[in-house]
Formats: structure tokens, C-alpha cells, sequence
């Protein structure tokens, strides 16, 4: 949520470098962005509604600038809400990523001592008290970490002066630094992915400690400004591009990488998962933890790791995890999944667990996260950047690397990749399948007037109609509702009547008879069916033939669900890889 970047160095025009970077932080927020860059000891900022244009962007050339991407959250969308923000006396800007939780507190004091505010947001909050604090410290760096360790909540902030230092502190909101040595260049981001190409190392700030960059760089902690020894990352991810490889959108091609992500998993080292697995035989309760989609690939993988490793295995959704915190002990072993490794809802419950002893397992997507960082097991989806909003692949690779790591657990660790090598086969056949395309086409244009939807299912394909949902929601601004097949008759069964459509994923396992019960029920009140299944049936009013690949017939039953969703998003005229409202990297709670 809201990307910060910021280019100091001879390398590269700054002012361009924080342009593109911006272009590559998008993903996290669209709402407004801003760039500011030091022209003949000045400061000069430009900041914009809406997508990051290069036509609005008039601004010099500069040896430094920082620049951001707003996804709103205090204060609406307006060009003066817009980052950076500046000091009242003009020597330096401020961008912000995260919220200040006590910022009606602190704004209410700043009042009280006559600061004036001219946006709405908690920001220009951070900038105030800086000021308030240089007042009485007249260090700027004293004052910069008297006023952020202040702040409650998740916080990151990047300053510019105008003598073109920039200066960036974190706390929880990620932070990456990028050096570059050949051209002396530092960067600044949200994300490794946005400068990869241009550096040869990186840094992941730790929550609490301060980058200052001018001719050279330095680190310290803001708790007791102490200088850190640096421990720096080789960037492995320089080749890493941005190409929709020609697909109309990012998330369709994302969905036809879909059988190289399988491989992938397939190619993890044996004896990393194994040295997870012996963990979780060994842990009292192994909680599976995920938000939005991660959480249904967090479900998913627990499903696997009770129906085939037999273990007591619980999955929580990252926001509604605190009920647990209680119940957390040393014996206990926490896995959690996250395509960014930078969800605050996500994090906050592994920062807790971590304090009380738990040990703590990931699977993340994006290269030099928190969450990697602070796990005890690591492992890495490979997947490539995800670059749509609507995760897909990063989806389909959680739940294949759940099911191998149940396998593992089982002892069957070779059955496991046998049966992915058959997914990887059906999936690839689904995907270039031009009738299958064609039918939904078709359905696709019918459901695209809809404005509610419901889908059915149980056992291995319920969180395959959860994460179903989830992206008809996102993609196609559609109501959508999943019902598990056996609570079909305890609730939802009233809103069953003809003009209704209600998609059911049948797989050809011990669940088969009681979700056909449920359709007879709900074909019974008139409404129409489409199922996806290994087997047709004259009950079905549209018939989605899937392979039957046994056990893991949910890796490929989430296609269909997600190729409908994409078109139905097209068909509507959605934004399809960054749909309304949301944002990729949920950094605030
Ligand atoms: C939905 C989607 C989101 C994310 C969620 C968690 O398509 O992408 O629901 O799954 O915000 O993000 P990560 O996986 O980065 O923890």
C-alpha cells in the first residue's frame, strides 16, 4: 500500500530513475503519485491524480529525488493529499508509506502548539512533529528519529532535502535499499523488483533503523543511533522484466505461466522441505497463515497437511488471527504464505508469535522481504514478478508446494511429484484448449450481467471456490458467495430461485455424492448450474470437463475459476491487472 522510491547518485538522471521506479510500484496504489527533485538547491515537486503519466512529468534533471504512489487511506484523493509533502520552511519533502495510528493524538498537540495542517493526512503529521521536535533539537537527523519513534502503527518514511540528502527510516512498511557500485548509485523502495536491473546489491532495512545518503551511505538505529554493521544481499533477480510477453494483461499471462510455476515448486530442494516437514511432525499445532487469497492458499494447505500428513493443522486468516495469540506456545509452528512477505496483517501475527517462542516457516514470493527475513524456514515461490494485482500463479504455487509438503510428511514424497507431473500436463492441456476457451467465452458473457453469483463445492475443492470467489469479486466487481456444499441447506439454500447461477468444482473423490445432493437442491428451486467436474451430468445447465488427477484435482480445478474471472473482467471494461479500490501490498492493517 502506497510505494515509496528514491535515487540518489551520477549514474542516472534521478529525475527519471524515481519515474520509472514509481511506474514499477504502481501495483501499490493508483490514486494519486508525486515526485521531488533538487534543482539548484531548491526543492521541486510535482504531484498528480490518478495513473503515473511521463506526459505530466516537466521536472529537470537531478542528482537525487524521491517520488511516491498513494493508496489512500487518510485523507481522500487530491493533489494536495498527494506525497511528498513539504516543511514549512521548503528545505526538505517527505513521502510516507503506512499509517500513524495515534495521528489524531498527535495532530491534536501539534494544533494545540499552533502548527497549521493543510492536507488531510496522518503524513503531514510526520512532517509537523519533525518540526516541532527540530524546534527544541535543532539536529535534523535527532529530530527526524525523535518525531518517528513517536509514531505508532507501521511507518516508513523517505526524506529529500535540499542539499540532496535523502534520508529514509523503517518501521514495518518495507524498505529495500539497491546499490549499484560501478555507478555509485542508491536506491531506495518498497520493493526489490522496481530498481533490480540496476543494482548489483541490496539491503533489507530492519524495522527501527535509518538510512542517510548523501556521498556516502550510512545506517544506523533510530533507538540509539548507533552505526549498523551492513549486511548486504547479492540482488539475484537483476534479469527479472515486466513483459506481457504479448497478452492483452499481465493476469493472463500470469495464468499461462501457471504449469512452469508447478515445475517450479516440483524443483525445491528435497531436503529444505524435509527439514520443514520433520518440524511439523514434531510440533504441537502447525497454524497455516495467509490474507485474501494467500489465506485460501493458507486453508488449502492445511486441508493437505490433515488429510495427508495427518497432523493437526489449523489455518488462520492473517487479520483475524489475534483470538489465537493466547494459545501460541514454543511447540507450536506457524507457516505462513504471502506473495509480497510484506502484509501487516500477516506479519503482525508472526511478530507476535516470534516474541513467545514460536518458530516460524514462509513461503514468499518476492525476494528480500520482512517476512523471509524473520522466518526460521525459508522458502522462496520463484514464481517471477506478479505483477496483476488479482494473484494468480503465486496462488496456484502455494497450494503445490502445501500439497508436496504434505507429501513429504506422509513419507510419500515421490508420489507427490508424480502426481504434480500429471497436473502440470492437465493444466497446460486446459490452458491451450480452444473449445474449452470458446465455452467460457460464452459463459463468461452470460455471468457478466450477474450481480450475484454463487459457487458450491467441499472437501479439496472448497478453497478452490473460496479463492474462486474472491476473484470474481475482485476482477469482476460481482457479488459473489461461496457456499460449502453441506451448509448449502442451512442458509443459502433462500436465495436458490430461477435467474440465479450457481458455479459447483465435483471432483470424483468421497465428496462427490453429497455436493450432487446439493445441486439436485439447488437446481430443485429453479436456479442454474454449472459445474465443473471430471464427470457431466444432465444437471448441469453448462458442463467445464477438468482432468481427474485424484488428490490434486484442486490445482487444476482453480483454473476454469480463474480464466472466468479474467473474462468476465475484460468483458466489463474492468481495470483488469489493478482493479478498483485495491492494492497489491497490503502494508496497513
Ligand atoms: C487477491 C490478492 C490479495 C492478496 C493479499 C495477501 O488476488 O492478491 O488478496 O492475496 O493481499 O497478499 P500477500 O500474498 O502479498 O501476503
Amino acid at each position: 500500500m502506497c510505494g515509496i522510491f528514491a535515487y540518489i547518485g551520477e549514474g542516472r538522471d534521478a529525475t527519471k530513475a524515481v519515474f520509472n521506479g514509481l511506474k514499477r510500484l504502481d501495483y501499490r496504489g493508483y490514486d494519486s503519485w508525486g515526485i521531488s527533485i533538487v534543482e539548484k538547491g531548491e526543492i521541486k515537486t510535482q504531484k498528480y491524480i490518478g495513473e503515473i503519466n511521463r506526459k505530466l512529468l516537466t521536472l529537470g534533471r537531478s542528482r537525487s529525488a524521491i517520488g511516491h504512489t498513494r493508496w489512500a487511506t487518510n485523507g481522500t484523493v487530491t493533489q494536495i493529499n498527494a506525497h511528498p509533502h513539504t516543511s514549512s520552511d521548503k528545505s526538505y519533502v517527505l513521502a510516507h508509506n503506512g499509517i500513524v495510528e495515534n495521528f489524531t493524538k498527535l495532530k491534536s498537540f501539534l494544533s494545540k502548539k499552533g502548527y497549521k495542517f493543510i492536507s488531510d493526512t496522518d503524513t503531514e503529521v510526520i512532517l509537523r512533529l519533525i518540526e516541532y521536535e527540530y524546534r527544541n533539537e535543532k539536529d535534523f537527523i535527532i529530530s527526524v528519529q525523535n518525531a518517528f519513534n513517536k509514531l505508532d502503527g507501521r511507518n516508513t518514511i523517505i526524506i529529500l532535502k535540499k542539499e540532496g540528502e535523502v534520508i529514509a527510516v523503517r518501521n514495518g512498511s518495507p524498505l529495500v535499499v539497491g546499490i549499484s557500485e560501478k555507478n555509485n548509485d542508491v536506491y531506495f523502495s518498497s520493493d526489490t523488483l522496481s530498481f533490480s536491473q540496476y543494482v548489483d546489491k541490496t539491503i533489507t532495512l530492519e524495522n527501527g533503523q535509518m538510512a542517510i545518503c548523501n556521498d556516502k551511505l550510512t545506517i544506523i538505529n533510530t533507538k540509539d543511533n548507533n552505526e549498523v554493521t551492513v549486511n548486504y544481499d547479492v540482488n539475484t533477480i537483476k534479469g527479472q522484466e515486466y513483459s506481457k510477453d504479448g497478452f492483452r494483461h499481465f493476469m493472463i499471462k500470469e495464468i499461462h505461466e501457471e504449469p512452469q510455476i508447478i515445475e517450479k515448486v516440483m524443483l525445491q530442494s528435497k531436503k529444505n522441505i524435509l527439514k520443514l516437514a520433520n518440524k511439523i511432525k514434531n510440533s504441537t499445532t502447525v497454524y497455516c497463515i495467509g490474507s485474501g487469497t494467500a489465506g485460501a492458499a493458507a486453508f488449502q494447505s492445511a486441508y493437505y497437511l490433515r488429510t495427508f500428513g495427518g497432523i493437526n493443522a489449523i489455518a488462520l486468516i492473517g487479520a483475524e488471527a489475534k483470538d489465537y495469540f493466547h494459545l501460541f506456545k514454543k511447540s507450536d509452528l506457524i507457516i505462513a504464505l504471502s506473495q509480497s512477505g510484506e502484509t501487516a496483517d500477516t506479519l503482525e501475527v508472526i511478530e507476535f508469535a516470534k516474541k513467545v517462542g514460536v518458530c516460524i516457516a514462509s513461503y514468499v514470493n518476492m525476494p528480500g522481504s520482512l517476512m523471509t527475513k524473520i522466518s526460521d524456514y525459508k522458502f522462496m515461490a520463484n514464481a517471477g514478478p506478479e505483477i496483476c494485482v488479482m494473484s494468480t500463479k503465486v496462488f496456484v504455487s502455494q497450494i503445490v508446494w502445501g500439497y508436496l509438503l504434505s507429501k513429504v510428511v506422509q513419507g510419500k514424497f515421490y508420489d507427490g511429484l508424480s502426481n504434480l507431473r500429471k497436473t502440470k500436463t492437465a493444466v497446460s492441456k486446459l490452458l491451450k484448449d480452444k473449445i474449452l476457451d470458446k465455452k467460457l467465452d460464452k459463459i463468461a458473457t452470460k455471468l457478466s450481467y450477474e450481480k450475484d453469483l454463487f459457487l458450491l463445492a467441499k472437501g479439496q475443492n472448497l478453497q478452490i471456490i473460496r479463492e474462486g470467489m474472491i476473484k470474481l469479486v475482485e476482477g469482476g466487481y460481482i457479488h459473489a458467495h461461496a457456499i460449502p456444499a453441506g451448509d448449502l441447506k442451512h442458509y443459502a439454500i433462500t436465495l436458490m430461485e430461477p435467474g440465479k447461477y450457481l458455479i459447483s468444482v465435483i471432483s470424483d473423490d468421497e465428496n462427490k455424492t453429497d455436493t450432487m445432493n446439493a445441486i439436485n437442491e439447488v437446481k430443485a428451486r429453479g436456479a442454474s448450474v454449472i459445474g465443473i467436474s471430471v464427470f457431466p451430468d444432465k444437471i448441469y445447465d453448462e458442463y467445464i470437463q477438468v482432468a481427474n488427477l485424484g488428490e490434486t484435482s484442486a490445482i487444476l480445478n482453480i483454473i476454469p475459476l480463474q480464466l472466468l474471472a479474467y473474462k468476465i473482467a475484460v468483458l466489463k471494461g474492468n481495470n483488469v491487472d489493478k482493479p478498483r479500490n485495491i492494492a497489491k501490498s497490503v502494508t496497513v492493517k
